[in-house]
């Protein structure tokens, strides 16, 4: 078999051999490196990466399209595997507000933060979120994020979650970067259920998670398990009815207040915990034996001034496995760049850049089951690879603020070219920017 796409003289840096299983302890960070490196791409999935030319070669024919890296950065795509990405309206006040010193679950308690875009992203039409979402697709994918996680939670109402959720089916359809569904209505407590915790639980676990799983709308259950948001007990009862309409389970655990999240998560057989800055290390621990993923979010703990971090020498140590993610939402994380995220992993998280790499990579992809098929470049993989203007991967993190993406490739097909989207019609954007 000949290849269709030879990437050349690139400098390759990917894990291998982590389809099964991610990277734990020790081992989080072990990349390899081959310069002149080369990938080559068969029906949109990876047939070979080699560092030798003669190999190459002999894989590639006259209808071999070549891209020439000029010891460029190639790598795989970003793996986003945390963010709430459909909504209407942006929180810059509340930006303000808190660096005046309002804490950010006074201003859910007042009706602001999530319940602001609640309100907003109910008034919106399906176009006009349907737009938005395409909008961030596009900043994402001229970023070099591949695949991304996406949750609903701003609907809140029945019809509100189903029209998020269907808007993200159709960017699924209309966009190339691949979304991957998570139901969350139990993100906040809507007023109209003030009073009335127990209703909304009940319309989560009796009307909307049978009506997404009817609709085959979400591939995971996600739930807000804090102060002011979700209890421990309500937590389990909605993860639980999550489980039993077969949604891979995730949870917001241990943010901002020690609640047991975390443990929660391990005695569910999550597939992710996410935030976690208050996770204890015996719940640590069970995370470990569960293999929860710890996803860990730190330009949300930046933004948010956290001054707990993340406990993630005790994660390595106990070989829980790490994924990094934007978090991207209106209220306390608006990142959509994965290049930038790295810079916040190493310097807010302490993770080295080859940590934060493959956090970002392999490690991601096992945050969304997907070790197996993406987050890695290895034969037979799903070929999303990003060629950047980088010598070396830890010019990424320290190269900050820039976008450094030259060229994205997502399932074999050239999407970005010299920095701009080459895809759809004529090679424009379908959306104005972001
Ligand atoms: O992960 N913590 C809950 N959800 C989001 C924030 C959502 C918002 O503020 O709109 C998070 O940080
Ligand atoms: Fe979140």
């Amino acid at each position: 078999m000949k290849a269709d796409l030879l990437i050349a003289n690139g400098r390759v840096v990917t894990t291998r051999g982590f389809s099964q299983g991610p990277q734990l302890g020790s081992r989080l960070g072990e990349v390899e490196e081959l310069s002149p490196g080369y990938v080559l791409i068969s029906d949109g999935r990876i047939l070979l990466v080699t560092g030798s030319f003669a190999e190459a070669r002999s894989l590639s024919g006259s209808d071999t399209r070549e891209i020439d890296a000029r010891g460029r950065l190639v790598m795989p795509g970003y793996v986003d595997c945390h963010t709430h990405l459909s909504f209407a309206g942006w929180r810059e006040n509340e930006f303000a507000m808190r660096l005046a010193g309002v804490p950010y679950l006074e201003i859910l308690a007042a009706g602001g933060g999530i319940l602001n875009t609640v309100r907003r992203t109910r008034a919106a039409t399906e176009a006009e979120l349907l737009d938005n979402t395409l909008a961030a697709l596009d900043a994402m994918l001229l970023c070099g994020t591949t695949t991304v996680e996406a949750k609903s939670g701003y609907g809140l109402t029945t019809a509100d979650e189903l029209k998020q959720l269907r808007v993200l089916k159709e960017a699924r359809c209309r966009h190339p970067l691949d979304v991957v569904p998570t139901f969350m209505g139990a993100h906040a407590l809507p007023p109209e259920y003030s009073g009335n915790r127990a209703g909304y639980v009940r319309l989560v676990i009796e009307e909307m998670l049978p009506r997404v799983a009817e609709e085959g709308l979400a591939e995971f259950c996600d739930v807000f398990c804090e102060d002011k948001a979700f209890t421990l007990d309500e937590s389990r009862a909605i993860l639980s009815a999550g489980h039993g309409y077969k949604l891979g389970l995730r949870l917001h655990a241990d943010e901002i207040t020690p609640l047991g999240g975390a443990k929660l998560a391990a005695e569910l057989g999550a597939v992710s915990a996410e935030h976690l800055i208050h996770a204890s290390r015996a719940h640590l621990e069970l995370m470990a034996k569960s293999g929860t993923v710890a996803v860990l979010l730190p330009a949300t703990a930046f933004l948010l001034r956290s001054e707990k971090k993340a406990p993630v020498k005790d994660m390595l140590e106990l070989g829980v496995p790490v994924a990094v993610a934007t978090d991207f939402n209106p209220g306390t994380s608006p990142l959509v760049n994965m290049q930038l995220l790295q810079t916040f992993a190493c310097i807010h998280y302490g993770l080295t850049p080859r940590q934060a790499f493959a956090a970002s990579t392999i490690n991601a992809a096992h945050a969304l089951r997907r070790g197996a098929t993406i987050g890695s470049l290895e034969a037979g993989k799903q070929a999303d690879v990003l060629v950047l203007a980088a010598p070396s991967l830890e010019f990424i993190p320290y190269h900050l603020g820039v976008n450094l993406v030259h060229t994205v490739i997502k399932g074999g097909q050239i999407v970005v070219t010299k920095g701009a989207l080459s895809y759809g019609e004529g090679g424009k954007t379908q959306t104005d920017p972001l």
